[in-house]
């Protein structure tokens, strides 16, 4: 039998933001699962503080299981005509070329599902699972995010947004705007971040003050949202140009709303899958889902998010996340369970996309004819 070289694949986890755990986590199960035959795993770790690590113990390092000496500094190379990584032991020793072939970053939220990272391989000329760098930064921008769905005819909340200085200002125009056109109960969240941190319910003027200044320390953009009564539906997408829906899933928090506490504390938030809403409203959640894929223009994944009255049929999106929650249990890859990838196939699909995308574009032409 022919065997096929080993591909050098960096799984990137852990990170700056508030989701490095569950980035560890998701890493976790990636690599238990990645076809080991087609792929060697070198495992890419950043720290906290941001600090790049690699070897086979970057991942117990992060878990905090293994001292950070054990691990090896490590550097993205980004020369394009060297596609890798410059890692050393120990500080003065030698450093050492790993080339690459592939990336997978598993990093949810800033600094990683942002476009940063995504801007470093596309200098690194590696091939990468996911968005690149314009949908990865517009679909965690709350605000930007929304006005393209709009752009598209996508159904969003009723809501408005502001700057600090804005709030420094006008700071009573802007609670009168909000009480004339949105009304309470509202969601206050700062644009970019995820994983509920510094969102509030505010059912009241009185609280509306206290949840912007909440919502100020994450942000210079804040952007409030009417609150929607509805179900919390998901759906998973895979693709690039053409891409397909998954069956939709739903979420139901322990708490209020999912907030922080229900999403990653707290276990006893239900998750659907898949979840019968009837072939018409399934089929629109499916197609929305692809549209809104497509409206920030995300390629390899992504989770779209709903908030769906069904009595009414009515069909708002929240959300569109470009690196979800990628654990064995996590609502993306048990989507496409029941609607048939299994999770190994997953990553073989994801890491195929991204080699395609990357022929592609490195076949467009950057300058014009000689
Ligand atoms: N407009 C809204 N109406 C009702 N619930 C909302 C609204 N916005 C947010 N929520 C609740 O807050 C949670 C977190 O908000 P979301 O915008 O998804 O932030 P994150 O990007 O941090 O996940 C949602 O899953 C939902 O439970
Ligand atoms: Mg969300």
């Amino acid at each position: 039998m022919l065997s096929v070289p080993q591909k050098m694949l960096a799984v990137i986890f852990g990170g700056r933001s508030g989701e490095h755990v569950v980035s560890l986590r998701s890493a976790e199960s990636i690599m238990k699962a990645v076809d080991r035959e087609r792929y060697r795993v070198i495992q890419v770790g950043i720290t906290r503080e941001g600090r790049w690590i690699t070897g086979d113990s970057a991942w117990q390092v992060l878990r905090g299981e293994r001292p950070l000496s054990e691990a090896a500094e490590a550097v993205l190379l980004t020369d394009p005509s060297r596609p890798g990584l410059l890692s050393r032991p120990a500080e003065g020793a030698a450093w050492t070329f790993q080339p690459l072939d592939l990336a997978f970053p598993v990093l949810h939220g800033p600094f990683g599902e942002d476009g940063t990272v995504q801007g470093l391989l596309e200098l690194a000329g590696i091939p990468y699972v996911g968005s690149g760098v314009l949908a990865s930064a517009v679909s965690m921008d709350k605000v930007v995010m929304k006005i393209l769905f709009q752009k598209y005819q996508l159904p969003v909340a009723p809501y408005l947004y502001f700057y600090r200085w804005d709030w420094k200002r006008r700071k009573r125009d802007l609670a009168g705007r909000i009480a004339a056109e949105l009304g309470y109960p509202c969601f206050v969240k700062p644009a970019n971040l995820g994983s509920s941190v510094g969102i509030s319910r505010v059912i009241d003027e009185e609280f509306f003050s206290a949840a912007v200044d909440e919502a100020l320390l994450y942000d210079d953009k804040v952007v409030v949202e009417k609150a929607i009564s509805g179900r919390e539906i998901e759906c998973s997408v895979i693709g690039d140009l053409e891409p397909r829906a998954s069956r939709p899933g739903e979420i139901i928090p322990c708490n209020e709303f999912y907030d922080y506490r229900a999403k990653y504390l707290d276990d006893r938030s239900l998750l659907i899958v898949p979840v019968e809403l009837g072939e018409q409203l399934e089929e629109k959640i499916k197609e929305l889902a692809c549209a809104a894929f497509k409206a920030v223009e995300a390629s390899g994944l992504a989770r779209v998010d709903f908030f769906v009255n069904t009595d009414e049929g009515q069909i708002v999106i929240n959300e569109i996340n470009t690196i979800p929650g990628f654990t064995s249990i996590s609502m993306y890859p048990k989507l496409w369970e029941v609607s048939g990838i299994s999770y190994g196939e997953l990553i073989n699909q994801l890491l195929a996309l991204a080699e395609s995308r990357f022929q592609r574009r490195r076949a467009l032409r950057t300058a014009p004819p000689e």
